[in-house]
């Protein structure tokens, strides 16, 4: 194993529009089992995110509700860090975009940016609600399509018949804000030239940064040609004034990934023992990961690079992307009742059973993936009530009913506990590079030859006998030492369990490097049943509370 590593990584910043859903527990989980596994391999590794506060639908959902953008941006906030909490995702922090840190660096990297001209201004036109006096982003301009006529179709592509357009070409636009027929005005505004960095990109989206089916997508981006990037927003805007301006704002897709930065400037407020320079500077050598969505990789893989490169920070060691989750088989839609919110589950379901489901189908590549919630309960159910915690409920009663609790003073089977503490590196190396089903594979594998061995000792016949106590007590020992080993290979997965064996088994919170050693003559508490299996009655009501 490599010595000490400094790791700082971060997942994509929800919108501070709404409450978590299912869909964001699908990277929340993956980055937090993968922080999880470093921290518990005694790395130094950080892990920061936050709201993404700012931009036109919060302003407008805000001015709906009667409240200020911030009472929304702080109300929403609180939700999301009490519903991630509860999924057990181990933020070191967890900040938000509209805050001071985040201002003062984004006004760093635009000053640096333009002194290079990298970033100029000019006027362009634009459609323009002479009612709302606001400018319109093409999603709130309706109207029919230019090819195929549907009526009500958005203002730069058409849901019926897939044609993309200028707003322009949109007949008989309206606005959605307020039904007026939008007029051409004009304003200033920044651009950013991504072309100047094609070079830098076309080298870097190349050198390992980048999961394969990501670089290929990037170079269908660079075979199209790289374009000029509008970075400015005319008010009103929820966001950043521009520094110098009165009426321009920094779009939010141009402070959302700086506020990564400016979450982990927060922390070095409250933390004096970490430094920001050291993991943002140029040179640094710091491990630096960003997890996002698919659907966000132009922004990550393309922009923020070359956003961060020419303004003389460092760039990303890697990004890494996940693919959509549907359930049972479809986009999660309201109508169907299949928009679940995180809180919802919570209100139903133990959050480890998601973590150890979506661990048990996630890859390195970027697939879509299913909650298919008959397979879920089953998956739950087999896996770790039935292979996983029945080697612990198998074994403990005799060690506390018959051995004063006391697991015997030598390890029955040297070799079996070896084989599992070799799968242990392997399965270590699986989590490490994003193959968590591939890992959860093995140690479902390993619990069935620990049960295995358990039924071939059959302990409750051996028991039977005085002449075979001593016998007992090391094949009981042995079960628990195996069943020790699993719960550290799935404490990145499990948390909360690994807290409740940790008691059980009286013992400090377990590393991943206490796998060398078997726990020998040692005191135990009494097994109390940690996992309960899924009724598939709490999916239904589940499922009906958010209908
Ligand atoms: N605010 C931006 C990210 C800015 S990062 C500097 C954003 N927010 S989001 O709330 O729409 O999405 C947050 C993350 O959740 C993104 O990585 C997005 O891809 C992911 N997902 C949103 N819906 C999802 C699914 N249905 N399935 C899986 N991931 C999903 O994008
Ligand atoms: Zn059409």
């Amino acid at each position: 194993m490599p010595s000490k590593r400094k790791i700082l990584v971060t997942q994509a910043l929800p919108y501070a529009n709404g409450v978590p859903h299912l869909g964001h527990l699908v990277g929340m989980i993956q980055t937090d089992i993968w922080v999880r596994l470093q921290k518990m391999r005694g790395h130094d590794c950080l892990f920061v995110c936050g709201s993404d506060s700012h931009g036109t639908p919060i302003m407008i959902q805000a001015e709906k509700l009667g409240i200020t953008p911030e009472a929304l941006v702080n109300d929403i906030k609180a939700q999301q860090e009490r519903d991630f909490r509860d999924f057990h995702i181990d933020f070191d922090n967890y900040h938000t975009t509209h805050s001071s840190q985040n201002q003062a660096l984004v006004n760093t990297l635009f000053k640096r940016h333009l002194e290079k001209e990298n970033i100029y201004k000019r006027t362009i036109k634009q459609l323009y609600d002479p009612v709302k006096n606001m400018f319109l982003p093409d999603r709130y301009i309706k109207g029919e399509c230019p090819r195929c006529h549907a009526k009500d179709q958005y203002g730069d592509n058409c849901e019926v018949c897939g044609a993309t357009y200028s707003h322009t070409e949109v007949i008989n636009p309206y606005s959605v804000l307020s039904g007026a027929k939008p007029i051409e005005k004009e304003s200033e505004h920044y651009f950013f030239k991504l072309q100047n960095f094609e070079t830098f990109l076309k080298s870097w989206t190349q050198h390992g940064h980048l999961q394969h089916q990501v670089t290929n997508k990037l170079a269908e981006w660079f075979k199209d040609g790289l374009k000029e990037w509008d970075i400015s927003r005319d008010a009103p805007y929820f966001g950043f004034l521009i520094p110098g301006e009165t009426h321009q704002y920094f779009y939010v897709w141009l402070d959302a990934p700086v506020g990564y930065m400016a979450s982990f400037k927060h922390l070095c407020e409250q933390r004096k023992d970490i430094q920001f320079d050291e993991y943002w500077n140029e040179d640094s050598d710091v491990e630096l990961y960003h997890f996002i969505g698919k659907d966000i990789i132009y922004f990550h893989a393309l922009f923020w690079p070359a956003v961060l490169h020419g303004a003389a920070f460092r760039t990303p060691t890697a990004i890494f992307v996940n693919g959509f989750l549907t359930i049972d088989g479809q986009k999660m839609s309201k109508s169907r009742g299949t928009f679940i919110k995180a809180r919802t589950y919570l209100n139903h379901l133990r959050p480890e059973y998601l973590r150890y489901y979506l661990a048990a189908k996630l890859s390195d590549r970027i697939e879509d993936l299913d909650i298919h919630f008959d397979d879920f309960i089953s998956r739950v159910n087999a896996d770790l009530v039935g292979k996983f915690i029945n080697i612990a409920s198998r074994s403990a009663n005799f060690i506390t009913k018959h051995f004063q609790s006391k697991l015997s003073a030598h390890c029955a089977e040297a070799a079996l506990y070896q084989s599992f503490v070799v799968a242990g590196e392997e399965i270590a190396a699986c989590l490490e590079k994003m193959e968590f089903s591939q890992a959860i594979r093995k140690i479902m594998t390993l619990a069935d030859q620990a049960n295995q061995y358990i039924d071939d000792k059959k302990p409750w016949a051996l028991m039977k006998n005085d002449a075979n106590r001593e016998e007992v007590q090391a094949v009981c020992s042995m079960g628990i030492n195996l069943f020790r080993l699993l719960m550290i290979y799935l404490k990145p997965v499990l948390p909360e369990t690994a807290r409740e064996v940790e008691h059980f088994l009286n013992i400090p919170p377990l590393q991943w490097d206490d796998i060398k050693q078997p726990l020998l003559n040692h005191v135990i508490h009494e097994f109390k049943p940690l996992i309960n299996r899924v009724d598939p009655k709490q999916i239904e009501a589940m499922k009906r509370d958010e209908n």
